[in-house]
């Protein structure tokens, strides 16, 4: 992401592009699913609390060690340890990161290249006039057949390594510019279109807001966690990697907030849009991955100029996934290129093509692969996103926040945050040192008790 001087333009183009790698598919189509298939309401709200309690904080974190470390999230780690007087085993950050990433790149390309292939069918007019039986059954043939998904997860491979390989300099700057608030346009418009023609809106927001105390479980929670993290792009170095290129004198603490606000919102206003859709159709809203997939082609097929606003819908979407695609393989991309044995070029393919491999266990596991399974019970994309969402990324947070909160040379984390006054330093301190990581693991506590 760095142009030629390894720096964002502006503290307004790192919140674009710290934005474009947190909103992606985690808000459209994994927040949605995972809300249905947890209930609505409980998950909602612990998840909220995740963003505000964890999620916050330990952004700030990131960004901190980022741009106080000025290097790829493995080097920065070293370095700002041995600044710190503190043990070099801390840069075990940087490598859980790296592998967080892998796995996350890994199914996040499988899934964008259904966004990609839904382009495309939306393009042809597929959709129009389609019931929920018939969006249902070419949901299920789509991912039935394991040479379209392979075929799809390489076209989004491939988009996003040729983007990453250039290093990204001024045209994806600009293009988030216009596509992010575009995508935010379209979603306000399927709103009113949800609010107004499902005629089950109200039920959809009180899924999504009214918390069932019997759906509350330890599981439920930790799932809400695992999203938040997931979400915010947190916990294995990517905001880190993003930090690193910002220039000295931009605030970190208000970045921080822009982009938690503007995530959040995206997958409020994607849980608005398709709870009342699939209440309306008589859909499941525990249906898993397919959940998007099938009620918003439902939505598109039935409204005027669908066909138009469709396509443009699943371009953003698609657009979304790259610019959250190129931040998950940054922080390797950026270690391997920083030790110039390998161009930023060849770091990218070597990158992508790996990741491209662990991928196709994703593919293959809607189809022929289906009835294996890698963790009990759980399919070999449902282990990636488990292990990586739920473990690693949570994980890597406890590290992060204790290592900001109580090793972290406190000159170096003060004149990070200059900008912030002295209580509010005092009180990120305090949640660094105590409420993020106690909260991380009292959710983990409760998931193994329960
Ligand atoms: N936050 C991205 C999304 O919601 C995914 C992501 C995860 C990006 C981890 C970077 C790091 O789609």
């Amino acid at each position: 992401m760095n142009n030629s001087s390894g720096m964002w333009s502006s503290r307004l183009i790192f919140v674009l592009a710290a934005a474009g790698s947190a909103v992606g598919l985690g808000n459209i189509w994994r927040f949605p699913y995972v809300t249905g298939e947890n209930g609505g309401g409980v998950f909602v709200i612990a998840y909220l609390l995740c963003i505000a309690v964890i999620g916050l904080p330990i952004m700030i974190a990131e960004i901190v060690l980022g741009r106080a470390g000025r290097s790829s999230p493995i080097s920065s780690m070293q370095i700002l340890a041995r600044r710190s007087y503190a043990n070099s085993g801390w840069q075990l950050i940087g490598w859980m990161g790296v592998i967080a990433g892998f796995m996350i790149l890994s199914f996040y390309s499988v899934i964008a290249g259904w966004a990609l292939a839904y382009l495309i069918k939306m393009m042809q007019g597929l959709f129009v006039e389609i019931d929920s039986v018939a969006a249902e059954s070419l949901f299920e043939n789509f991912i039935g057949s394991p040479q379209r998904l392979i075929f799809w997860h390489t076209a989004f491979m491939s988009l996003t390594i040729i983007i990453t390989a250039r290093g990204v300099g001024r045209g994806l700057e600009k293009a988030v510019k216009f596509l992010m608030p575009g995508l935010f346009f379209l979603l306000v418009l399927l709103v009113f279109w949800a609010a107004a023609t499902s005629g089950h809106f109200l039920e959809g927001l009180d899924f999504m807001f009214s918390p069932k105390p019997e759906d509350f479980s330890g599981d439920s929670v930790f799932l809400a966690m695992g999203q938040a993290f997931f979400t915010l792009s947190l916990g294995m170095g990517a905001i880190m990697a993003y930090g690193a290129y910002l220039p000295q004198s931009s605030g970190i603490a208000s970045s921080a907030l822009t982009i938690g606000v503007l995530d959040t919102i995206v997958a409020l206003l994607s849980g608005m849009i398709i709870f009342p859709i699939v209440f309306a159709n008589q859909l499941e809203p525990s249906a898993g991955p397919g959940l998007m997939f099938v009620s918003l082609p439902l939505a598109f097929g039935n409204m005027l100029g669908g066909q138009i606003f469709g396509s443009l819908f699943f371009l953003l979407v698609t657009f979304a996934a790259i610019t959250s695609a190129i931040s998950i393989s940054e922080p390797a991309i950026a270690w391997l290129s920083e030790k110039r044995r390998l161009s930023r070029a060849a770091s990218a393919y070597l990158i992508g093509f790996l990741a491209w491999i662990l991928g196709l266990g994703s593919a293959l596991s809607f189809n022929i692969m289906n009835e294996f399974t890698l963790l009990p019970d759980k399919t070999f994309f449902d282990s990636m996103d488990f292990l990586s969402n739920n473990i690693l990324l949570p994980f890597g947070g406890i590290l992060i926040s204790l290592f900001v909160g109580w090793r972290l040379d406190k000159e170096i984390l003060s004149s990070q945050l200059s900008e912030v006054p002295s209580w509010l330093l005092k009180s990120l301190v305090f949640s660094l040192r105590f409420v993020a990581p106690g909260g991380i693991f009292l959710v983990i506590a409760m998931t193994f008790v329960s």
